[in-house]
């Protein structure tokens, strides 16, 4: 019998990219757990529509299934949207972790949970994986929350962290679409030049998690692309691929912006020991813009 992975948060920008690549290069059952509709018609496709929030909700579909790996991918992964909601922010990103990590325990499943580079405090990144975390905003500090339940549970479990995910097509607008939103209308694009991190790829990240699947690999790992910029010099990178104006782009402060969460300014992941471990190379803004461009079209 194929095993079963079970996937939280189905219709994330992430779980948008990794079905399809789960379907293709594995033979696993996939249990999808969504609020959203499930477009793909597939015969290992099983989907729930469940309250993730809701403790006896998610032990019924979970244990209905019984899945060898869970894969969280439910966050409130707005930065502000924390800082505006923090009751959200706790239930999402901590308490559904810890209802996680309990019914993979109870069902002897492998539980991979998906983090972010803003547990770190932006002062000397690109972070590595034993680095220090210091978070200095609420999404940060509920990401850390959610992967000390983890890491203290002793459940053979992976953290993977990430950071400025893009896609063709994201669940919610990202950087890369609201670049291209406001510079396709000729308006001006204020973009910060002391906001660093190292843009991935949504399919990078994708892989990375179906090669921990396989692989079974325990602990943390960090997935990010080779070029560490700023958010304006990858809003410029936009603009070029795009072939769209790129004096439309302007350098500022991220002080500028009046953000209501404070950003760890040089964040970002090093991920040459993931690489090394998991046998991956992800690709740079260029490479990625350029995937992206492509999927776009050729939709
Ligand atoms: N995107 C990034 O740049 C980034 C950077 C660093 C780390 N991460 C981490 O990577 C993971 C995946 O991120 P993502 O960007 O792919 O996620 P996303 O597109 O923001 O989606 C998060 C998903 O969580 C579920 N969700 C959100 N609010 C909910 C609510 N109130 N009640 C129930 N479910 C709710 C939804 O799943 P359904 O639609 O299936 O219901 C939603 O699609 C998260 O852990 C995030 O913290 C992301």
């Amino acid at each position: 019998m194929s095993k079963t992975i079970t996937i939280i948060g189905a219709g994330s920008t992430t779980g948008l990219a990794l079905v399809p690549i789960l379907l293709q290069e594995t033979s696993a059952t996939l249990h999808l757990v969504t609020r959203s509709k499930v477009n793909i018609e597939h015969s290992r496709i099983v989907a729930s529509h469940v309250n993730v929030t809701s403790l006896s909700e998610l032990k019924s579909t979970i244990l209905g299934q019984l899945p060898s790996v869970i894969v969280n991918l439910v966050a409130t992964s707005s930065v502000d949207a924390c800082e505006a909601d923090k009751e959200t922010a706790q239930v999402l990103n901590v308490t559904l972790v810890k209802d996680l990590v309990r019914l993979a325990r109870a069902t002897d499943a492998h539980l991979v949970h998906l983090s972010t580079d803003y547990i770190f405090n932006g002062e000397r990144g690109p972070y590595a994986e034993n680095d220090t975390p210091a978070p200095i905003n609420y999404y940060g500090k509920t990401k850390l929350s959610g992967e000390n339940a983890v890491i203290t549970s002793g459940i053979s479990s992976t953290i993977i962290r990430t950071n400025v995910v893009y896609s063709p097509f994201p669940s919610r607008p990202d950087f890369v679409h609201s670049v291209l939103k406001s510079a396709e209308t000729n308006s001006p694009v204020r973009a910060a030049s002391d906001l660093y991190g190292n843009p991935t790829y949504v399919d990078d990240l994708a892989e990375a998690i179906v090669r921990v699947i396989e692989t079974a690999a325990q602990g943390i790992y960090h997935v990010g692309g080779s070029d560490y910029v700023s958010r304006y010099q990858f809003a410029t990178k936009i603009a070029e691929v795009f072939k769209l104006d790129t004096s439309l782009i302007h350098a500022v402060q991220a002080a500028d912006l009046q953000l209501p969460a404070k950003r760890p300014l040089r964040a970002g992941l090093s991920t040459s020991t993931t690489e090394a471990v998991l046998g991956l190379r992800f690709r740079g803004i260029e490479s990625g813009l350029i995937c992206l461009r492509n999927s776009l079209f050729s939709k």
